[in-house]
């Protein structure tokens, strides 16, 4: 028989360092346990972030509300530890742009695993800059005063699987979703995987590494006065305009070199610009072209220049297909970003790329972005509410797919909404199908501009409240995708006030109850 003894007690942490004993003793059981067979050790990044210790934050996130302006989170996070700070100077969407959630890209910051402080895209330059001073904080802090009690988690280094691991994905075609008369543009985009063997499931989403329209580089070029076969980083500066720098909103870098190389009144202007201010009313419309127009006559070297701007980021896109329905295919629903300020006509770079400048057999740079919270129940038999207005249905639409493909007997409530029922009614032929057949176990639908009055998923939601809560009551997972500003915020409301009205509660005790299916998972959001 085997005697049992005690573990050797494994003293790796020096008393000298600082942490209080209790500290020590779980950070020394924390690496005993990665040092022994386990599970795969975390990497050197990684440990240097374990190794900064525990704090005192409650981990509470006041400021974790996407329609809070980043002035109001900072305030609800003073005198939190840094890293909550840098949380909360995030967009607060959890979108997964930056390849974390909000929490893990702060964290990942504070415990200096991760450089870069402009991977925050929906925050801009607004949050760029707040992480800057606050990344200055933590340069300046005394070690022993840094205290983040986290592991950020490892970024999956298989093709395919993260933005700094993207993999060859084929287009296969794109077909419009309005019919005539629309005022939008939306895409019903099509990939082929099998080339790279990525898959997915259903609530993940898709990033697509775009690279920007050539006239437009162009341009840039002439701006410049340089020449197209310029050397820089030893590819032509056209090349590295075309894919490796963003175009849109000018970073502050530029303008801090244009003050360098000019003097005088636009020497003061453009370096008030660098600092966030706004001397000329026109800073949030300056894309890197404007700015170079503003300065007409500056003229940086290419190489000067190209240093200034920010790396092109990948963007995302829920994806809008279901891999066990359709092996080794992805689609998306795209909506094309195309405005004018002034006289020029600006492009969204990923959407007017999927909608126009890619041909079907061309390979893009992609990756699949696993979905935090956003799933299928486990339970195939659970009941879902789906509301998606606009380009919120691709994941829905996804749902739908899999439940059929898997045979799911789960009940399937989609809202869905947008301008017009007769030219903004995606996948409609689909959609009634799905109903006919009894897939689609209820269809709510609202169209915003056909009437003389707004009216929007979460004025039908109100309207059928009383069915909503009978769904709700037997168990029914609730999710939301869509626009993060306005709708999900409206949505929440309305379903605050169903479960008030119909459950019989105060509005104290739904708002309760809300967070509650928060928490349990049955209420989940995939906005943007
Ligand atoms: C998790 C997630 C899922 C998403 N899913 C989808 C989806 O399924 N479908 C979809 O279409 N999008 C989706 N998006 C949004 C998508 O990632 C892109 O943000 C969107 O396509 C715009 O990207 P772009 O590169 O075309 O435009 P960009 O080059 O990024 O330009 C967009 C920017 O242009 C500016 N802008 C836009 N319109 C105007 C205007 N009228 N006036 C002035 N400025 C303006 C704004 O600053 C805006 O941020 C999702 C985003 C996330 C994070
Ligand atoms: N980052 C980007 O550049 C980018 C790119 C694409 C989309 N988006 C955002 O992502 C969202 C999705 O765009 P989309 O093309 O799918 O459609 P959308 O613009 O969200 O419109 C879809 C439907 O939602 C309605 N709507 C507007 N405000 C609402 C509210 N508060 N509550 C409920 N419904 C509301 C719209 O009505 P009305 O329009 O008639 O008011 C329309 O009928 C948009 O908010 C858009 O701004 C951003």
């Amino acid at each position: 028989m085997n005697q049992l003894t005690p573990p050797p007690k494994i003293e790796i942490i020096p008393s000298s360092a600082p942490f209080s004993e209790a500290q020590r003793s779980w950070l020394n059981g924390f690496f005993a346990g990665l040092l022994s067979e386990g599970p795969t050790p975390l990497s050197a990044e990684q440990g240097a972030v374990v190794l900064q210790g525990p704090d005192a934050d409650d981990g509470e996130a006041p400021w974790h509300d996407q329609t809070l302006p980043i002035a109001d989170r900072m305030k609800l996070a003073e005198g939190r530890p840094l890293r909550r700070r840098m949380m909360a100077a995030m967009a607060q969407q959890d979108c997964g742009q930056c390849g974390y959630n909000c929490n893990d890209y702060s964290d990942a910051i504070a415990g200096k695993a991760e450089p870069r402080l402009n991977l925050c895209v929906p925050g801009g330059k607004e949050t760029a800059r707040m992480l800057k001073a606050l990344n200055e904080e933590l340069e300046k802090a005394p070690a022993a005063s840094l205290a983040p009690a986290v592991a950020v988690p490892a970024i999956p280094a298989e093709p395919g699987r993260s933005r700094d691991h993207p993999a060859p994905a084929t287009f296969l075609s794109r077909r419009l979703l309005n019919g005539s008369g629309s005022e939008k543009e939306t895409w019903h985009i099509d990939f082929d995987l099998s080339g790279c063997g990525l898959d997915y499931v259903v609530g993940d989403s898709f990033g697509i590494f775009a690279s920007n329209d050539l006239g437009h580089v162009d341009q840039i070029i002439a701006l410049l006065g340089a020449s197209h076969t310029t050397k820089v980083r030893s590819k032509t500066l056209r090349e590295v305009l075309h894919h490796d720098c963003s175009l849109a909103p000018a970073p502050d870098s530029l303008f801090e070199l244009l003050s360098f190389i000019t003097g005088g009144a636009q020497r003061e202007k453009a370096r008030a610009l660098a600092q966030g201010e706004d001397p000329d009313g026109d800073a949030a419309t300056l894309d890197v072209m404007a700015a170079l127009q503003k300065f007409s006559g500056v003229r940086p070297h290419p190489e000067a220049f190209v240093e200034a701007l920010e790396p092109l980021q990948p963007r995302l896109y829920s994806i809008s297909s279901s891999h066990n329905a359709t092996p080794g295919k992805l689609a998306l629903t795209v909506d094309c970003v195309r405005y004018v300020v002034g006289k020029r006509k600006r492009l969204g770079l990923a959407s007017t790329f999927l909608a126009e400048r890619i041909q079907p057999g061309d390979q893009v740079k992609v990756y699949v972005q696993k979905a935090h919270g956003f799933a299928l129940p486990q339970d195939p038999r659970t009941p879902i509410i789906m509301i998606g207005p606009g380009t919120g249905i691709a994941p829905f639409r996804a749902f739908l797919l899999d439940r059929k493909a898997t045979g799911a007997p789960g009940k399937n409530w989609l809202f869905f909404g947008h301008q017009h029922s007769s030219c903004d009614f995606f996948y409609a032929d689909e959609l009634n199908a799905m109903k006919i057949s009894g897939l689609l176990t209820r269809m709510s639908l609202a169209w915003s501009r056909d009437g003389d009055k707004k009216f929007y998923v979460q004025d039908r939601m109100r309207e059928v409240g009383r069915e909503l809560w009978t769904w709700l009551a037997e168990g029914a997972n609730v999710y939301v995708c869509g626009d993060a500003k306005r709708m999900a915020k409206d949505v929440e409301r309305a379903l605050v006030d169903i479960v008030a009205q119909f459950g019989a509660r105060s509005t104290d005790e739904a708002v309760l109850f809300v967070g509650e299916l928060k928490k349990q998972g049955r209420f989940q959001q995939d906005v943007y």
